[in-house]
């Protein structure tokens, strides 16, 4: 049984337009580059794939991929722009589902925080075992991930705000001990009304990530700010971590 939030018919319908930005080529391309890179010309598999954002041009790109997701109605949207043959997806959960080919992957990745998503340790230990496994030695585990703004936290607060545009207002909260978080989300429509949703998470930190790879039989090999691969420092928000099956 899953601790992941299952993502809806509404909401798999909206995920395009409101990821529109995440579709520009000045994110995807940079993405698909560094992913097309890491494949080296091998098989690679998407964790929680989506609507395709990222794994429909990587194929697209000649690097054969496969998805797994948890959700249907996304798989849906998805089946709208590829057939099966062209990118095959297995609805299930990353953490226990195995593809066929599982051991002969040159590249498992899992973008957008989504690890996150998983919203216990022992789950997200789980989803790094699961990438070892469906790799090759020397295959490459990729995950973005925001890195927790606690810095930003004033003393006593649980609040921090995260995108403020007139049209869509982020804040996340976060709680310490358990390291649960819960993403508010508010959409400004054009008729002047307000939308609001919640997405619940498990935040991480890279050193903890780091472990659960080494749990896996994974060992780093690169962490960058962003794919461009900017430096990783103490003020980076955000990692591009890469761990290679020993
Ligand atoms: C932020 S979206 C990212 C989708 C896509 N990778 C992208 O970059 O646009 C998170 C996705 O994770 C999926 N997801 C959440 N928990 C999951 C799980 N346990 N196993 C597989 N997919 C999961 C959701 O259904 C959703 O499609």
């Amino acid at each position: 049984m899953t601790s992941s939030e299952v993502w809806d018919e509404e909401t798999a319908a909206r995920y395009d337009a409101e990821a529109a930005a995440h579709f520009a080529p000045e994110v995807l391309d940079p993405t698909v580059d560094l992913l097309e890179r890491l494949a080296e010309g091998g098989p690679a598999l998407e964790f929680a794939i989506g609507t395709g954002r990222v794994g429909i041009p990587l194929a697209a790109r000649g690097v054969p991929v496969t998805g797994i997701e948890l959700s249907e109605p996304m798989v849906t949207q998805l089946r709208g722009k590829v057939t099966e043959e062209q990118v095959p997806v297995i609805v299930g959960d990353m953490t226990t589902t195995v593809a066929p080919g599982a051991g002969s992957f040159s590249l498992v990745f899992l973008v957008w925080n989504s690890i996150a998503n998983l919203r216990t340790q022992a789950e997200q230990v789980q989803c790094f075992r699961n990438a070892a496994h469906h790799l090759r030695p020397g295959g490459r585990f990729v995950i973005d991930l925001w890195v927790p703004p606690i810095q930003r936290l004033l003393p006593g607060e649980e609040a921090v705000p995260m995108s403020l545009d007139d049209e869509h207002l982020v804040f996340d909260t976060y709680d310490l001990v358990t390291q649960e978080c819960a993403s508010h989300h508010y959409y400004r429509s054009e008729d002047g009304s307000v939308r609001h949703g919640v997405g619940h998470f498990r935040y991480l930190w890279p050193s903890e990530c780091d472990l659960m790879a080494q749990l896996a039989g994974l060992e780093l090999e690169s962490r960058s700010a962003d794919w461009q691969g900017s430096p990783f420092l103490s003020t980076s928000d955000h990692h591009v971590s890469v761990w290679r099956k020993k």
